[in-house]
């Protein structure tokens, strides 16, 4: 790395666990960039004057994630429209004006997953019942319903969340109660998973298969474990599964090359360098 080294990094309190700085690290290396992606801790008092700090401090510009998504998209000089349909932003850019652009591109990490892992898959071929109301369940509903699905079924605990979510993202949303979430399932051509139910130290998604199609793709977003109880389920009855880790690395692309100037690929021996570093 030299003094002109290009800068960036993920924002996020705390942000020892993730993963982002092994994929973009071994990005650089393979592409044989001069740059830096770096783990950047701040206290969340400090998240606004962090982001502002970028330009003066030499960065590109870099990913936020929680609990600054929101900071984020309230703190940047422009928004992308993406980011303004979410109401959060995951990358920011620095440009060569000193302005900070915010995107989010969690729903284009999503689909981009579900995609590879499904070639045949669009999502215009049917329902999709998604699961949670959270950040997440928005950023998958919105990529979901711009892809041109024809409905979305969201299911989550408590009833008002989703409604609140559904009313907010405008659109074919119908949302369904939780002691009903197995009949959101029927003619589904697609489920996703949003909620942390399934992920390593939680109870598994406490949901009965039965009345989804077999043709039906179902996706965790989880990634710890790669194989949740879910998609092990899905797959017994014939569904065909795809895991979460995609997402976070698919998510990361768009950055990547706005920073750095490559468009980086999302190979194979991505999951055991990022899982495993
Ligand atoms: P994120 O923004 O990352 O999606 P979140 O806002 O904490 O995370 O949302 C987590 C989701 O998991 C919510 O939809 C939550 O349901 P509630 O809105 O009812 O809290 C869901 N969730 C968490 N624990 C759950 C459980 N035991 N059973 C079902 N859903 C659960």
């Amino acid at each position: 790395m030299s003094g002109k080294a290009r800068l960036a990094g993920v924002m996020g309190w705390p942000i020892g666990h993730s993963r982002s700085p092994r994929l973009h690290g071994h990005w650089l290396e393979r592409y044989g960039i001069d740059g830096a992606y770096v783990p950047l801790a701040v206290p969340p008092e400090r998240a606004e004057q962090a982001i502002r700090a970028l330009p003066a401090l030499g960065f590109r510009g870099c990913n936020v994630t929680v609990p600054f998504k929101e900071i984020a998209f309230r703190t940047v000089d422009r928004l992308d429209a993406t980011a303004r349909r979410m109401g959060a932003v995951n990358t920011i850019v620095v440009h060569a004006d000193g302005t900070l652009e915010g995107g989010n591109t969690d729903g284009f990490g999503f689909l981009e997953n579900v995609k590879a892992g499904c070639r045949d898959w669009s999502a215009e071929q049917g329902p999709a019942v998604v699961i949670g109301a959270g950040g997440a369940a928005r950023a998958v509903a919105v990529a979901l319903l711009d892809a041109g699905a024809p409905e979305i079924r969201l299911v989550n605990r408590t009833r008002a969340r989703a409604e609140e979510l559904a009313a907010d993202i405008g659109g074919p949303i119908a949302v369904v109660d939780w002691v009903s979430r197995e009949t959101a399932l029927e003619g589904a051509a697609l489920l996703v998973n949003t909620t942390t139910q399934g992920m390593t130290g939680h109870p598994p998604l406490d949901l009965d298969l039965r009345a989804l199609p077999v043709a039906a793709v179902v996706n965790d977003i989880v990634y710890t474990p790669l194989d949740t109880p879910l998609l092990v389920a899905a797959r017994s009855r014939g569904n065909r599964a795809v895991d979460g880790l995609g997402m976070l690395l698919h998510q990361a692309r768009p950055g990547f090359q706005a920073w750095f100037g490559v468009e980086p690929e999302v190979t194979p021996d991505l999951a055991r360098i990022v899982l495993e570093g």
